[in-house]
């Protein structure tokens, strides 16, 4: 199961990833009424696709209550792709997700006026969350120890590539693109001004009931319950709910509780390096 499918020099899981998937992809014709979700894997990825699709309902409840996240918003890069396109309701713009870079997608999205919304989350929270999905998913090897899964993760060796060069190269696009970058801590700190900023990039206000409503679709107990975002519906051989689940804490600062003091300041270390003189100011500290 843990096959894999090297393109660009990026290993992704084989299970759900072709050549031809992945070059797709990258020749993809977005229509300008698209809205394209980006992230590195785990920076809250499902949280942004349920809040997503609420907001583009418009209170149509039918897909939030049945319709799994990978289909309401599928992933461009993966083999399931086309078909579930074909699926999407014509009526409303389509809500689609990638994992893929910059470098990968951009040229297809230089030429349209598709909205992509970035989200971002503290890199070492998503290297917590990596490293329980390893575990978790089927589709990726065990990790060996969290000393080594650090050590690839800061060498951008890993899964799905490096976080640095996903996060620099889509906000090297940023003037270029219909683009709103947001963080998992806004939206966990400050979740009403941040779905207000999202509901006005998408261009659909939402009123002060509708943003009650959302929060309380999008919130952690109330996805940790609902099967079509909490992923099991999945078979074990894919996801093996005896090594935890995907919605698994939730939290901010969980890194905390991980990294010893070695380990956090060799990844202070790469990170000044790589992020340090790009004069971003991201929400958390190092
Ligand atoms: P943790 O493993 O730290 O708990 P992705 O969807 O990109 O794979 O990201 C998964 C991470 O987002 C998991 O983080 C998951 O718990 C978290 N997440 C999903 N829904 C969330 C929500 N409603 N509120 C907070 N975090 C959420």
């Amino acid at each position: 199961m843990d096959s894999v499918e090297v393109f660009k020099g990026i290993r992704f899981p084989g299970f759900m990833h072709t050549q031809e998937s992945l070059r797709t992809a990258c020749g993809f014709q977005f229509q300008d009424t698209d809205v394209l979700l980006v992230t590195f894997p785990k920076s809250g990825t499902t949280w942004m696709q349920q809040v997503l699709s609420l907001i583009l309902c418009k209170g149509h409840l039918w897909p939030i209550h049945n319709v799994p996240n990978w289909e309401r918003a599928p992933w461009l890069e993966q083999n399931s792709f086309v078909k579930l396109l074909g699926n999407l309701d014509p009526s409303q713009p389509r809500l689609l997700t990638s994992h893929l870079g910059a470098e990968a997608l951009g040229p297809a999205l230089l030429h349209s006026k598709a909205r992509v919304v970035y989200m971002a989350r503290n890199p070492k929270d998503v290297l917590v969350s990596f490293y329980y999905f390893h575990k978790l998913a089927k589709f990726l090897p065990d990790p060996s120890s969290f000393e080594d899964f650090v050590a690839e993760f800061l060498e951008g060796t890993g899964f799905f590539g490096s976080w640095f060069e996903h996060v620099k190269g889509w906000l090297g696009l940023e003037p270029d693109l219909n683009m709103l970058f947001v963080t998992y801590e806004e939206l966990h700190q400050a979740p009403r001004a941040t779905l207000q900023k999202l509901s006005d990039f998408l261009g659909y206000p939402l009123g002060p009931e509708e943003e009650d409503f959302v929060l309380e679709h999008c919130s952690f107990p109330f996805m940790s319950q609902s099967s079509v975002v909490n992923y099991s519906l999945v078979p074990k051989e894919v996801m093996d709910p005896s090594q935890g689940r995907f919605l698994r804490k939730g939290v901010m600062g969980d890194w905390k509780e991980h990294f010893s003091p070695e380990q956090n300041e060799k990844f202070n270390t790469v990170y000044q390096a790589k992020m340090g003189n790009l004069g971003l100011h991201l929400p958390w500290t190092m």
